[in-house]
C-alpha cells in the first residue's frame, strides 16, 4: 500500500535514480511543481554534498532552488536504494550513456540500476527512463526487473530529455514539449498526473509509442549537430570567398522555414550529448544495416572544425614552440562547467603539442578543468591569462568576454593577435584597436587588412570575391 504525505490529487512520490546534471535539475524541478522526490546516487562524496545544501554542478539558479525545496522536505538526498525506492509511484532513470568502444550507447548503467532497484519494488509503479538510450531499451529495462524480481507490478516509459545545460532550470520548469513514449493507458494516465502542473497554461505532453519517443531523442540531437556542422561547413567557404557567415547566417535564419537558431559557426560542438548521440545513432544503423552518410559527414566535419583554429594559429606563427597563448573559456559552452568534450582541450592538446606554453582561465570551469587539463597554467582572470601571451584564443563565448578592456589586456600581450572562435567581436573595431584579428567564417575585411597590414601582420587575402 503506498503512502504519500502529498495533498493534492496531482502530487506523487518520485524516487530520480542518477542526480547528475538530468536528474538534480529535473528531481528540483519535480520538488517545485510540489511533488514529494528523493533524489538516489551511488556517489557518496556528491549525497554528502547535496545534504549540506551545496551542489556539485554549476547550473544557474539551480542551487537555490535545491535549497528552498530540500528546506520545505520536498527533496531529499540519499545512497540507499532500498530507502529510495519505497513507496515510490514513479521511478525516474537518469544514469549515464556513454559511448562503447564501438562508439554506441553503453546501457550497462541503466539496467543494472533497473536490475538493482527491481528487488524493492513493491505495489505499482511506473519505471520512467530519462537517460538518452537506443530504440529497445525501455524493453530491456522490463526484462532487467522481471528477471530479478518476476512479482513486480510496473510499466516502462520513455520520456527522453530535452534540457539545455546552462538554462537546464527554464527549460525543466517550462518544457516546449514533454515526449512520453508509452504502451499502456494506466502508465500514461500517471505520466499525465505527474506531468499535470506543468500543463496548466499549455498541453504539452506529446504522447507516442516507445520507439518513437527513444527515436526522437536522437533525431533532435543530430538535427542539431547537422545545423552547426552545416553553418562551420558555410564558415569555411565564406572565409575564402571573402564573405561574413555573419551575414550569412542573417540571411538565411529570417527564412522562417529555417528559423534562426542553432546557425553560428564556432569550433565545433562538444558537451556530452551531441558527439556521443551521433555515434550512437552511427551504430545503431549500422547494426540494421543501414548507411548513415549525413551523420558521417557531420561529424566528420565538426571533427575537422574543433582544428580550425589551431590551424588558423599555425599557419599565422609557424613555429610554435617559444610562443605563448591565453586561451579564454574551457567549458564546452558557456553558463556551465561541463568539459566533456570540449573543443578547448582538442586545441589546447595540439597547442601544447607543439611546443606552446598555454594559459588558461574560464568563469566557473576551472575547478573541473585543473582534474582533466596538465601542462597549462591556470590564471585568475582574463588580463592575468593574457599577460605576456602572444595571442589570446578565445574559445568558450561567456558574456563576461565581450566587456573585457581590450585596450588593457592589448598593452599586458606580448604579441597583437587575437582569435576569436566564436565570433563575438567586430573585426574592424579589434584591428582599430591594434590587434591582428581573425573570426570564424569572415574575411577580416578592407580597413582591418589596412589596420593589420600597418601593424606588421600577416593577413590571409581572400581567393574570389
Ligand atoms: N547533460 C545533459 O545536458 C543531458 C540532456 C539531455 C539528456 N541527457 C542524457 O541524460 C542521461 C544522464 O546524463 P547526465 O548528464 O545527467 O549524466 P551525469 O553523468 O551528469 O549523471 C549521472 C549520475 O548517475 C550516477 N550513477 C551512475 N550509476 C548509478 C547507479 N547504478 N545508481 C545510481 N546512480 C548512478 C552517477 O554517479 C552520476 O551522478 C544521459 O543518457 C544523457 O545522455 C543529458
Amino acid at each position: 500500500m503506498k503512502s504519500s504525505n502529498v495533498l493534492y490529487w496531482f502530487l506523487m512520490k518520485i524516487t530520480i535514480v542518477g542526480t547528475g546534471y538530468v536528474g538534480l535539475v529535473t528531481g528540483t524541478c519535480f520538488a517545485e511543481m510540489g511533488h514529494d522526490i528523493v533524489c538516489l546516487d551511488i556517489d557518496e562524496s556528491k549525497i554528502a554534498m547535496l545534504k549540506e545544501g551545496r551542489i556539485p554542478i554549476y547550473e544557474p539558479g539551480l542551487e537555490e532552488m535545491v535549497r528552498r525545496n530540500s528546506e520545505a522536505n520536498r527533496l531529499s538526498f540519499s545512497t540507499n536504494y532500498e530507502d529510495a525506492v519505497e513507496d515510490a509511484e514513479a521511478i525516474f532513470l537518469c544514469l549515464p550513456t556513454p559511448s562503447d568502444e564501438t562508439g554506441a550507447a553503453n546501457t550497462d548503467y541503466v539496467l543494472s540500476s533497473a536490475r538493482e532497484l527491481a528487488h524493492f519494488l513493491d505495489g505499482y509503479v511506473v519505471i520512467v527512463n530519462k537517460s538518452t538510450v537506443p530504440v529497445g531499451t525501455a524493453n530491456a529495462v522490463r526484462e532487467a526487473i522481471i528477471q530479478e524480481n518476476c512479482d513486480a507490478d510496473f510499466d516502462v516509459v520513455s520520456n527522453p530529455e530535452f534540457l539545455k545545460e546552462g538554462c537546464a532550470v527554464q527549460d525543466c520548469m517550462k518544457p516546449d514539449r514533454v515526449v512520453i513514449g508509452c504502451d499502456c493507458q494506466k502508465a500514461l494516465k500517471a505520466m499525465r498526473r505527474l506531468y499535470s502542473p506543468y500543463m496548466m497554461n499549455q498541453e504539452r505532453l506529446q504522447v507516442m509509442d516507445i520507439a518513437s519517443a527513444e527515436l526522437t531523442k536522437y533525431a533532435a540531437n543530430a538535427m542539431l549537430a547537422t545545423r552547426i556542422s552545416f553553418m562551420n561547413e558555410m564558415a569555411n567557404i565564406c572565409e575564402k570567398v571573402g564573405a561574413d557567415i555573419n551575414a550569412v547566417r542573417k540571411g538565411i535564419g529570417s527564412d522562417q522555414r529555417i528559423g534562426n537558431s542553432f546557425l553560428y559557426a564556432g569550433v565545433g560542438y562538444g558537451g556530452s550529448c551531441f558527439p556521443k548521440d551521433i555515434r550512437a545513432l552511427q551504430a545503431t544503423a549500422k547494426n540494421l544495416h543501414i548507411d548513415t552518410p549525413l551523420l558521417e559527414a557531420v561529424e566528420s566535419v565538426n571533427k575537422r572544425q574543433k582544428e580550425r583554429l589551431f590551424s588558423k594559429i599555425k599557419s599565422h606563427f609557424g613555429r610554435l614552440d617559444g610562443k605563448t597563448f591565453a586561451i579564454w573559456g574551457l567549458s564546452f559552452k558557456p553558463d556551465t562547467d561541463d568539459m566533456r568534450e570540449a573543443p578547448s582541450i582538442v586545441l589546447i592538446d595540439a597547442l601544447l603539442e607543439a611546443g606552446a606554453t598555454i594559459k588558461v582561465y574560464d568563469p566557473v570551469a576551472m575547478e573541473v578543468a585543473r582534474e582533466i587539463l596538465s601542462g597549462v597554467l591556470f590564471c585568475e582572470n582574463e588580463l592575468d591569462t593574457a599577460k605576456d601571451a602572444d595571442a589570446v584564443i578565445l574559445v568558450t563565448e561567456w558574456k563576461q568576454f565581450r566587456f573585457v578592456d581590450l585596450k588593457k589586456v592589448l598593452k599586458v600581450m606580448r604579441g597583437t593577435a587575437f582569435f576569436d572562435g566564436r565570433n563575438q567581436y567586430v573585426p574592424e573595431e579589434m584591428a582599430g584597436l591594434g590587434f591582428y584579428y581573425e573570426g570564424i567564417g569572415k574575411w577580416i575585411g578592407p580597413n582591418a587588412l589596412i589596420n593589420a597590414l600597418k601593424a606588421g601582420s600577416k593577413v590571409p587575402a581572400p581567393v574570389a570575391s
